[in-house]
Formats: structure tokens, C-alpha cells, sequence
């Protein structure tokens, strides 16, 4: 295969770059926050919590096209890409619990 080729395939696999700001208001226009929480949160009625999941914008982006469970469906007239890559930048912006290994309370 051509490097040429290689490099093409690469950049079609790059998610469109998100903007964590732009993310925010989204999640709170677009009614996110309803179920998963003002800070992605999450609360065992009504949505899990966003903030701290590992999982992939692959992942995320065909969640919410095709979700499996309670959730409603945004198609891409409602979440545009970009729009879905500026909510995963939002969501990978907020703060991490700390690691177990850093609590000394844990530790003992
Ligand atoms: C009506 C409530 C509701 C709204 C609004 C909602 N969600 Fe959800 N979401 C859920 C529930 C409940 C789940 C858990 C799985 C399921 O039942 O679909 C979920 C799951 C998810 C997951 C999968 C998490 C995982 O670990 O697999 C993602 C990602 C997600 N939501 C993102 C969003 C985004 C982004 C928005 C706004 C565009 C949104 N949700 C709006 C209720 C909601």
C-alpha cells in the first residue's frame, strides 16, 4: 500500500476536533445535562455518568446516533459531527476522580 494511501486512511479516522466550550452549552441546549447531569454527572434515575467514561468518540458518536436502551436518538439534523465532537471534547475536559493509589486512606 502507498504511504499516500496510509496517510488518506489515517485522516479519515481522525474525529473532527471538538471544542470542550462549545460542548457545554450544547450539552445544556441540546438537553444532555437533563439525564446525565449539569457536569455529566450522571444519577442513578435518570442517566449514567458521562464524565469519567473511557469510552472512544467511535463509540460515543454511534451511542448516541443508535442508543440501546432508555435513551432517545440524536440523528446528525439534531447533533451535527462537530457538534457531537465539541460535547466528547466537553465531556473529556472535565476533572478525573484521582487514582486510588493517591488517596492515603486507601492505601492502608
Ligand atoms: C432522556 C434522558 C437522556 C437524555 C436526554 C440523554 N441521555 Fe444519554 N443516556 C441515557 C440513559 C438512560 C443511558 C444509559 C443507557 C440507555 O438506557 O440508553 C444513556 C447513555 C449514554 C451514553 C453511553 C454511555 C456508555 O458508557 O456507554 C452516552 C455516550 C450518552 N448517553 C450521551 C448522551 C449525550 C451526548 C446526550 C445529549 C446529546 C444524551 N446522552 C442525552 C439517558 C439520556
Amino acid at each position: 500500500m502507498s504511504a499516500f494511501l496510509l496517510i488518506l486512511i489515517l485522516f479519515a479516522q481522525t474525529p473532527p476536533r471538538g471544542n470542550a466550550e462549545t460542548g457545554r452549552t450544547l450539552f445544556m441546549k441540546i438537553g444532555c445535562y437533563q439525564c446525565h447531569g449539569r457536569e455529566a454527572q450522571g444519577s442513578t434515575a435518570t442517566g449514567p455518568r458521562l464524565n469519567q467514561n473511557p469510552i472512544t468518540y467511535t463509540r460515543f458518536v454511534s451511542y448516541i446516533r443508535k442508543p440501546s436502551g432508555e435513551m432517545p436518538p440524536y440523528t446528525a439534523k439534531v447533533v451535527s459531527e462537530q457538534q457531537a465532537a465539541d460535547i466528547f471534547a466537553f465531556l473529556q475536559s472535565l476533572p478525573k476522580p484521582p487514582a486510588v493509589e493517591s488517596i492515603p486512606l486507601l492505601r492502608q
